[in-house]
């Protein structure tokens, strides 16, 4: 049994690619071949026995071309084991935990393509000098300046860990 999973995933500016890279490689450590790819890169779910993908938030949003990757690949995924995941910087909150149920609903649109077996939530980073100059990277900086939200690298390796061990047995055949 050699199992080919296939960790895919959308950022902008980095931030998802090193979870989605912590994934794969506690993956790896199972029974399992793992490649970790760019949604971008990806046409082809023919040779993967299952798919995990995870988009950065923005705008309480999976990403525009992680949800047409989702609109493009519906079928193929849904024949094989699926799961997902979002990074955002809600949950780097002190008070995190309150939001923790209510920004499921993010991901609504995913499950509304295809339902995961398992869903994972994590705190992401946010480095000021790479906020876009659009209205939305203006806007971002608002709650940061307010001390909503702290500029930094939040990303909780052990919880990503945690999740990423839970799906071995949920994506291993
Ligand atoms: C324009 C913009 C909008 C964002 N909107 C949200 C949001 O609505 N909710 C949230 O929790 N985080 C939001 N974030 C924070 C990102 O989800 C977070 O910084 C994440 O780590 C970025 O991942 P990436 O480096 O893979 O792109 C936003 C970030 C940017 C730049």
């Amino acid at each position: 049994m050699n199992n080919r999973i296939l960790v895919t995933y959308a950022t902008r500016s980095g931030t998802t690619r090193g979870v989605a890279e912590a994934i794969g490689k506690c993956l790896s450590e199972a029974d399992a071949t793992v490649e970790v790819q760019p949604m971008k890169d990806v046409s082809d779910l023919a040779s993967y026995d299952a798919v995990v993908a995870g988009s950065a938030i923005q705008g309480q949003k999976w990403l525009p071309e992680a949800m047409q990757f989702l609109r493009n690949q519906q079928v193929e995924l849904a024949q094989r084991p699926f799961a997902a995941f979002m990074v955002c910087i809600t949950l780097s909150m002190a008070n995190a935990e309150q939001y923790r149920e209510g920004l499921k609903a993010w991901m609504s649109p995913v499950r509304g393509l295809v339902r995961p077996l398992s869903e994972g939530y994590f705190a992401g980073a946010l480095d000021l000098s790479r906020l876009p100059f659009s209205f939305n990277g203006l806007a971002m900086r608002l709650p940061v300046l307010m001390g909503i939200w702290k500029a930094g690298d939040h990303r909780d390796w052990t919880a990503i860990r945690t999740w990423a061990e839970s799906l071995r047995a949920e994506l291993l055949a």
